[in-house]
């Protein structure tokens, strides 16, 4: 690594197996784009190695080292944010990312997935490619991140000493919110939304409501659906209950789903397009990208049969099924009442 200024940096706290693996890891302090003296700083601390990223543990001779380089250089903020960790039983794990590629190791993955959940970057504009083979599944317990190989020995361990431990989930993700909570959102149930998140402010998640990773919302937005791995959704737009962004994770597709502003998705409803801003999708009606329908445009006149993939993207849109024939039709140019959030619902201060 040279001394060009850095991508991204995080310190925090970390977990190790029995095989004393990182296996993930709390950032209390993290930047994206740090200034060019804060990038010197963390190059003048950071072993040599030739690879995009490089993660290590402060021991007490590297912290001394930071410290005095940061106070040296009136890092004031920077330096009290890092004495402020509080080591306890947990290692003081230091990432830094020269350069944005596909994440190399796990303290990488959780440092990226840190910054989306934090918005400081959006969906898509940060490389996360292949970080499923770089994330172990982990037992997330009552008792914190638990190594699969180890769960057995800690339950028993555990259970010996008058203790229960419960598991809430095996999985390569944590519940964000164990993490990283945003500014002015709610979220009813916070097992619905993983790390890597993008909540923007004033967004709302129902108990139905699912956000996955590399996706999220602009805000404010009524989220009772589920938004798949890479979607995103405009402000003041409405997921009705139950409804689904196709994603492009598995199952074979590879159209990348938008939502734009003040759209509205009925429940039990699905699009598998990109919707531009103040589109329809009646409730119940699953469009995907290769379903037939029939446009009709302002003055009711029926227009040519089409696949929906073909209106991809176009703002004003109405899908409803022609609940006397059957067929799928659009309302292009739609007029019909426009989609308002109910603000009471999104001041989440
Ligand atoms: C598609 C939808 C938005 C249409 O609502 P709307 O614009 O208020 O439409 P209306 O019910 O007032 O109907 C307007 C006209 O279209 C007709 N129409 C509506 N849906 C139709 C359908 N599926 N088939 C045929 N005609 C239909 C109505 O009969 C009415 O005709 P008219 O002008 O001759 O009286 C609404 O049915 C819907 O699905 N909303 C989603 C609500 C939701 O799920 N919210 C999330 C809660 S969790």
């Amino acid at each position: 690594m040279n001394n060009k200024n850095i991508f991204a940096f995080g310190l925090g706290l970390g977990t190790r197996n029995s095989q004393n693996e990182v296996i993930e890891v709390l950032y209390t302090v993290f930047q994206v784009n740090p200034s060019a003296q804060i990038s010197q700083i963390l190059m003048s601390i950071v072993p040599p190695t030739l690879d995009h990223s490089v993660f290590f543990e402060l021991n007490d001779e590297n912290q001394k080292a930071l410290d005095s380089r940061l106070a040296e250089q009136n890092e004031i903020e920077l330096l009290t944010a890092v004495t402020r960790i509080v080591r306890a039983n947990h290692p003081i794990i230091i990432c830094v990312i020269k350069e944005d590629s596909p994440p190399l190791s796990i303290p990488e993955a959780f440092l990226k997935l840190h910054l989306l959940s934090s918005c400081l970057v959006r969906p898509h504009q940060i490389n996360i490619e292949g970080i499923f083979s770089i994330l172990r599944n982990i037992a997330w317990t009552n008792q914190g991140p638990i190594d699969l190989q180890d769960l057995a020995k800690q339950r028993l361990t555990a259970r010996a000493s008058g203790k229960h431990l419960s598991v809430d989930s095996i999985d390569k993700f944590p519940k964000m919110t164990d993490y990283i909570v945003p500014p002015n959102v709610r979220i009813a149930d916070s097992s619905r939304v993983r790390l890597g998140a993008f909540l923007g402010e004033g967004t709302t998640v129902m108990h139905e409501g699912f956000v996955n990773f590399n996706a999220g919302t602009d805000g404010p937005a009524m989220i009772e659906g589920r938004i798949s791995a890479g979607v995103i959704i405009g402000a003041n737009s409405d997921l009705g209950g139950g409804c689904s962004t196709m994603g492009t994770l598995s199952g074979g597709g590879k159209e990348i789903i938008s939502v734009g502003e003040n759209c509205l998705i009925g429940a039990n409803a699905g699009i598998g397009i990109p919707l531009g801003d103040r589109c329809i999708v009646e409730a119940g009606l699953y469009v995907t990208a290769g379903t037939k329908l029939t446009t009709i445009d302002a003055s009711g006149k029926v227009r040519d049969q089409i696949k929906a993939r073909e209106l991809a993207g176009k703002d004003d849109l109405l899908f409803r099924r022609n609940s006397i024939t059957g067929a799928v039709e659009c309302i292009t140019s739609n007029q019909s009442a426009e989609v308002q959030l109910n603000t009471e619902l999104h001041k989440n201060d």
